[in-house]
């Protein structure tokens, strides 16, 4: 299979901003990929079509206290609260490394007001070798703006309109699965001028210990990922596709290619992978060759012809 099948484009909505285009749909997950230095070990990272970077805030967080992961039946559920180096650092100490690579970068980013997200996304727009920038609005981990943010159609909207002033990068809005209509809150976002939305963040969760007859997590409630919540990640998936005219990157327990196409035809432009990286440190490129596999099984040549098909 040739890179052109799988090469897909999110497009620019406005004049004079960039469009994102990716070799390949498959995308390392904000938080489970940390700035890609661990799995360079493991996988080529130029074989994918992009790294969303962890999650950045303006100042150094070191995150909520322990215990913050706990393994479930079918996922695992984190309360790990955005812990990151800062945006300066991220720059001086993460970018030079990145940009050793062609793969694109996808800056994640996550603020307390709407003049945070505003003031990240100026800094990284000026510098060489971020290609997106992920608006986090949906964060289930922090206490001030995170989902209260994700929520709030009026604050999706604000922060995504404020964002496309401050930067010519594409933008693209994470959104929470925990809301009730997220079509409803795709198209805000959609209205506030995002290029795409990426779906979903974790499930917001929790784990009782029966032997200390407690909460497992010392915050109480963490947000679910993995298998666990891929059939609510499709279904959501599935309604935004009905409800906004923008991409969508799709995930949620994505651990193969089989999974992964089901997002594609649910209506995902491209996919990303997270808690499949812990299980398996090549997951990525197995979820790439899966997809390849399947395109070649089913004699179809461009991944774009996928999308959204199982709607017709
Ligand atoms: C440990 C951990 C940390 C995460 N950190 C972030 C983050 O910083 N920013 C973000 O937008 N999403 C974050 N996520 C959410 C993932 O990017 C992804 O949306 C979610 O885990 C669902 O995909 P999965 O089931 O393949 O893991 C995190 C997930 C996990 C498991």
């Amino acid at each position: 299979m040739k890179t052109k099948g799988m090469r897909v484009t999110i497009p620019a909505r406005v004049k004079g901003c960039k469009s994102l285009v990716l070799d390949n749909p498959v995308i390392a997950a904000s938080g489970t990929f940390g700035f890609g230095r661990e799995y360079a070990e493991y996988i080529d990272l130029d074989k994918l079509g992009a790294i969303a970077v962890k999650g950045l805030t303006p100042a150094a967080r070191e995150g909520n206290p322990t215990p913050r992961i706990v393994e479930t039946e079918m996922g695992i559920i984190n309360s790990i609260g955005l812990q990151n180096p800062g945006i300066e650092k991220f720059i001086a100490e993460e970018m030079p490394f990145l940009n050793q690579y062609k793969t694109k970068v996808i800056a994640n980013i996550s603020g307390n007001s709407v003049e945070e997200f505003v003031i990240m996304s100026k800094r990284l727009s000026t510098e060489k070798g971020v290609d997106a920038m992920e608006i986090n609005v949906s964060c289930p981990n922090i206490h001030r703006g995170g989902e209260v943010f994700a929520t709030n159609p009026e604050m999706v909207e604000l922060i995504t309109s404020a964002v496309r002033k401050a930067t010519d990068l594409p933008i693209i809005v994470k959104l929470s699965p925990n809301v009730t209509d997220i079509g409803y809150i795709a198209r805000r976002a959609e209205a506030g001028g995002a290029d795409a939305v990426s779906m979903i963040n974790t499930v917001l969760a929790m784990a009782i210990d029966i032997h200390k007859q407690k909460p497992v997590l010392k915050q109480v409630f963490g947000g679910l990922s993995g298998p666990a919540i891929k059939p609510i990640a499709l279904r959501q998936v599935w309604q935004v596709y009905q409800s906004v005219n923008i991409p969508i990157i799709g995930m949620g327990g994505i651990m193969d290619g089989d999974d992964a196409i089901e997002f594609i035809l649910a209506g995902a432009t491209a996919v990303s992978v997270g808690t499949g990286n812990f299980v398996n440190p090549t997951a990525c490129l197995d979820v790439l060759q899966g997809m390849r596999d399947y395109l070649e099984n089913h004699q179809i040549n461009d991944i774009n012809q996928l999308i959204g098909r199982a709607h017709q």
